[in-house]
């Protein structure tokens, strides 16, 4: 019998980009009080991709540093799913240039979600569901890779970000392995965020995806809570989908609110504010840093509580709540397994916000108007901005209605044609005994 009970998280690795645009920064730009976006919506800087990366870039980052730090056997992965809503075409899934280039065998199952900042979530019980049964002894591989970017000036601007998070799923180990609870989500037709094919910023009416939010999560909490009769202080950490760090925040308050009214003045161990610095913000570092990753936010956060909390977090129960506009939501949960003190600094978080660059606002504006260049048909050559992360993967243009990708040499500060992608693995997927 399959057992899904084993089944998790067992390594996962984060990209994050080279450049990023303080908060701060922004808001002098535009007029704004700085205070409203790094205490108003709680965060502090937001990525910003260099125009040589998108999403099929920074999927392929991710997922090479997972495999190199954990020395993961390539001819094991026999699923590889990227959940990301920045598509490059509206036919071959980033899965595929993923699959390519990191070497991987042709006997995977490959390919793509979206659901706005659900596509990982839903990728991730994919994963989970065929570790359990026929991918048994096998590993899924899952990327969520995204870059958030809104129109300038406007209000949704400060909640851009960029990144992609890689992870692992199988049934050995596991540093997070998911509860085997009855699941609880929730889906409803709204218009609360969006983005037509011809536009590469989103569109969003704020106020009303805020509601959305936290309908889905009030819904699929409290079916969880009746299914898996794990009480609100049965939780050592709630993670919750994060555009901007203070959703969180309200995300939380709304959870604490409904306990504390269920217990009839019984009384809370821990005041609002203690209880969530006890609870959810210790994961919200990193998402203070790169802003919203789409579907890769939840992700971010969980990677950055494992990364930071080593065995303080072993043995702990987390819920998560994932949101994805449109709209769909789910909660889940799972238990951090008995190796979290290995995870310190393993994520590759630390290293990755180290050596990055702050741009200023002009740098960031010139950043934009590349990347837009860069995406229309005939950009290879015609245009070829500044490629400067050596040995990284580098999107170099468009030619000939194909995507050009490279790799950046570090004697020739030019691109390496990377195509045809590498060779795939030659051994087959193999289950273990
Ligand atoms: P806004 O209209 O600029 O901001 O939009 P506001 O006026 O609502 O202010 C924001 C907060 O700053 C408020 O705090 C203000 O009080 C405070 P709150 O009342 O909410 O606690 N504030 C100040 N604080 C200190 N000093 C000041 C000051 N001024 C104001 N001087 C909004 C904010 C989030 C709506 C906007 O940024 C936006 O549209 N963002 C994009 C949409 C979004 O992130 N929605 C979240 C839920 S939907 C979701 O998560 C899905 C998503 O990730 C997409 C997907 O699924 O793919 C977006």
């Amino acid at each position: 019998m399959p057992n899904s009970a084993t089944v998790g998280i067992e390594a996962m690795a984060v990209h994050v980009p080279k450049y990023y645009l303080p908060l701060e920064s922004l808001a002098s730009a535009n007029g704004i009080d700085p205070i409203k976006f790094t205490v108003g919506l709680g965060g502090r800087a937001i990525a910003i991709p260099h125009p040589n990366e998108d999403a099929v870039t920074m999927a392929v980052e991710a997922s090479s540093a997972l495999l190199k730090r954990y020395n993961v056997d390539r001819s094991r992965i026999g699923l590889l799913i990227v959940g990301s809503e920045t598509g490059v075409d509206a036919a071959k899934p980033i899965a595929a240039y993923v699959h390519g280039f990191i070497g991987l065998h042709s006997m995977c199952r490959t390919f793509d979600t979206k659901h706005a900042c659900y596509s990982a979530t839903a990728a991730l019980t994919l994963a989970r569901e065929w570790c359990a049964g026929s991918g048994r002894g096998r590993k899924a591989l899952v990327v969520a890779t995204d870059i958030a970017q809104y129109d300038r000036g406007s209000p949704g601007e400060p909640t851009q970000g960029a990144g992609a998070v890689a992870m692992l799923v199988g049934d050995a180990a596991a540093a997070f392995v998911f509860d085997d609870f009855p699941e609880a989500f929730y889906t409803r037709h709204v218009m609360d965020f969006w983005r037509p094919n011809y536009r590469n910023t989103a569109l969003v009416d704020g106020p009303a995806s805020i509601k959305s939010y936290l309908e889905a999560l009030r819904t699929t909490y409290a079916s969880y809570e009746v299914q898996s009769g794990v009480p609100f202080n049965g939780y050592k950490h709630l993670l919750f989908h994060v555009p901007f760090p203070k959703m969180a925040f309200k995300a939380f308050k709304t959870l604490y609110e409904r306990e504390a009214s269920r217990r009839n003045g019984d009384g809370m161990p821990f005041p609002l504010d203690e209880s969530f610095e006890r609870c959810t913000a210790p994961a919200l570092w990193a998402n203070r840093e790169l802003g919203n990753l789409y579907s890769g936010s939840l992700y971010l956060s969980l990677a950055g509580l494992l990364d930071r909390s080593g065995a303080t977090v072993e043995g702990a129960r987390v819920g998560l709540f994932s949101y994805g506009s449109g709209c769909c939501g789910e909660f889940f949960s799972g238990t951090v397994g008995a190796c979290a003190a290995v995870w310190r600094g393993r994520t590759g978080l630390t290293e990755g916000l180290a050596r990055r660059t702050a741009l200023d606002h002009q740098g960031y504006l010139a950043f934009r108007e590349t990347a837009a260049t860069l995406a229309r048909e005939g950009s290879f050559n015609a245009v070829l901005p500044g490629v400067e992360q050596t040995g990284a993967m580098a999107f170099l243009g468009i030619k000939n209605h194909q995507r050009v990708y490279g790799l950046v040499s570090a004697e020739h500060e030019t691109a390496f044609i990377h195509t045809p992608p590498c060779e795939p693995s030659r051994t087959a997927p193999t289950p273990t005994a």
